[in-house]
């Protein structure tokens, strides 16, 4: 656990969930008449996926993937694993994937290439914040909240240890001062 003077606000909860009900909004335009599925990657996304649900005003079916957490551990060879796959047959079927980060894109350019072949039409991504210093892999975010530094972020969904995924806003953990 952290202790509360190391714990900072990066976005409040109106700021994100302003910026969320834009994006909920541009997804009920885009997919219109479309059969759409929402993806979301547990844990983290799952705050995220339940407020944009709720901008989205178009017929759409929701699923839950999870994935191995790798960490710092991950090598450039590390490989990621399913935990628990969706569910919903996808054939013919749009799939948006609800991310609640994007860092090395290692993640997305698996979890993209898994969902066409279980037979998407198409694969897009709506990511919440971005962190694009981070990246190894090139991605393409469809959608996204917020581009952020390399901070250590947690809250709306996003944990430090599993804790803290219950904050209604995104916080930034500041480092210890020298004393
Ligand atoms: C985080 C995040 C993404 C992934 C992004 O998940 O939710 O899924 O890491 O990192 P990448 O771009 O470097 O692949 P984590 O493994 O921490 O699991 P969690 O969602 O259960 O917190």
């Amino acid at each position: 656990m952290l202790s509360e003077n190391q714990i900072r606000v990066m976005f409040d909860q109106q700021t994100i969930e302003n910026r969320i009900r834009e994006i909920g909004e541009e997804i009920s335009r885009d997919y219109e008449g479309e059969e759409l599925v929402l993806v979301c990657v547990l844990k983290g996304g799952v705050m995220f996926m339940t407020q944009l649900s709720k901008s989205i005003s178009i017929p759409m079916k929701m699923d839950f993937i999870m994935l191995s957490s790798y960490g710092n551990q991950l090598t450039s060879t590390g490989k990621v694993k399913i935990l628990q796959d969706i569910s919903e047959n996808l054939s013919g079927k749009h799939a948006l994937i609800v991310e609640d980060i994007v860092d090395t894109g290692r993640t997305l350019n698996f979890l993209k290439a898994h969902l066409l072949e279980k037979g998407a039409e198409s694969v897009e991504v709506c990511a919440m914040l971005d962190k694009p210093s981070r990246r190894v892999m090139p991605v393409e975010l469809r959608y996204r909240g917020f581009e952020i530094e390399d901070e250590f972020v947690l809250g709306y969904g996003l944990d430090y240890a599993q804790w803290y995924r219950n904050l209604p806003y995104i916080a930034y953990v500041r480092q210890e001062e020298e004393s």
